[in-house]
């Protein structure tokens, strides 16, 4: 087995200890997939130039789509929990294979099942206009989900259902390289830093993504998911949250576009 073969298997089985160990406490009852709630318009920041996002030089572009496609494959065949009787389409997630920056949901709902493609619904459409704010296009991030096929009637994913399904997060965040990884809500932000914690407590400042033994840690940023946002749009929420992104565009070297009066 050559070695990165060995590290890869490594990082699988590593992550997969984690999460076992982790879930079956009671914190998945915690929250919830609320993806119906009324769209409301995000507060827009002035851009004053459209910047332009830094592309990371290692890798190549075209490797990483085709190792992504290897990824969306298996998990489009993968019969590992019962969600894929259920599902519509898989949704292994889309965008620039390149990015610096993967935003990572719960679980995909009515809307992204139809589709074959995460956030598309009304949480989605504030994600989108999240992004823009921060002067980005959603083809300059990666989006995806820790559970890749809809749980019936928008329940909550389950344990077993979310140690089923990581490995494939894993292999997506290994493929990509990001330089943050942005935690959408409690059950991204539990699954991915494994802990207990309350999303209120967790965002606002960065924690360590550890994509395997061998990998550089990854910064992670976990912020309130859109659809929480939807539900609980007041000014303090929506400012919490544009603080959490400003954070990330810090780090990846990118301006923070100016705030509308
Ligand atoms: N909510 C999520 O967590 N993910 C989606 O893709 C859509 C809604």
């Amino acid at each position: 087995m050559s070695q990165p073969s060995k590290d890869k298997l490594i990082r699988t089985l590593l992550g997969r200890l984690d999460s076992e160990r982790v879930l079956g406490g009671k914190w998945l009852e915690v929250g919830g997939h609320i993806e119906d709630a009324p769209l409301v318009e995000m507060p827009i920041e002035e851009q004053e130039e459209a910047p332009v996002a830094k592309k990371k030089t290692s890798g190549s572009n075209k490797d990483k789509k085709l190792q992504l496609a290897d990824v969306a494959e298996t998990i489009a065949a993968c019969t590992k929990c019962p969600l894929h009787k259920s599902r519509i389409n898989p949704v292994p997630g889309d965008g620039n294979p390149n990015a610096q920056i993967v935003f990572v949901g719960e679980a995909p709902g009515q809307n992204e099942d139809e589709q074959g493609k995460p956030f598309v619904g009304r949480a989605g459409k504030l994600l989108t206009k999240i992004i823009e704010a921060m002067g980005l296009k959603r083809e300059d991030v990666f989006i995806c989900n820790i559970l890749k096929s809809r749980p019936p009637d928008n329940r909550d994913p389950r344990p077993e259902e979310i140690v089923a399904c990581m490995d494939y997060l894993f292999e997506q965040i290994a493929i990509i390289e990001p330089q943050v990884i942005v935690a959408l809500g409690s059950h991204a932000a539990k699954t991915l830093l494994n802990t207990t914690e309350a999303i209120g407590k967790l965002r606002g400042r960065f924690h360590e993504y550890q994509p395997g033994p061998f990998a550089k840690p990854v910064k992670l940023v976990a912020t309130y998911h859109p659809a929480y946002l939807l539900r609980n749009y007041t000014k303090e929420t929506r400012q919490r949250v544009w603080d959490d992104m400003k954070m990330v565009l810090n780090e990846v070297g990118l301006p923070v576009p100016r705030r509308q009066a």
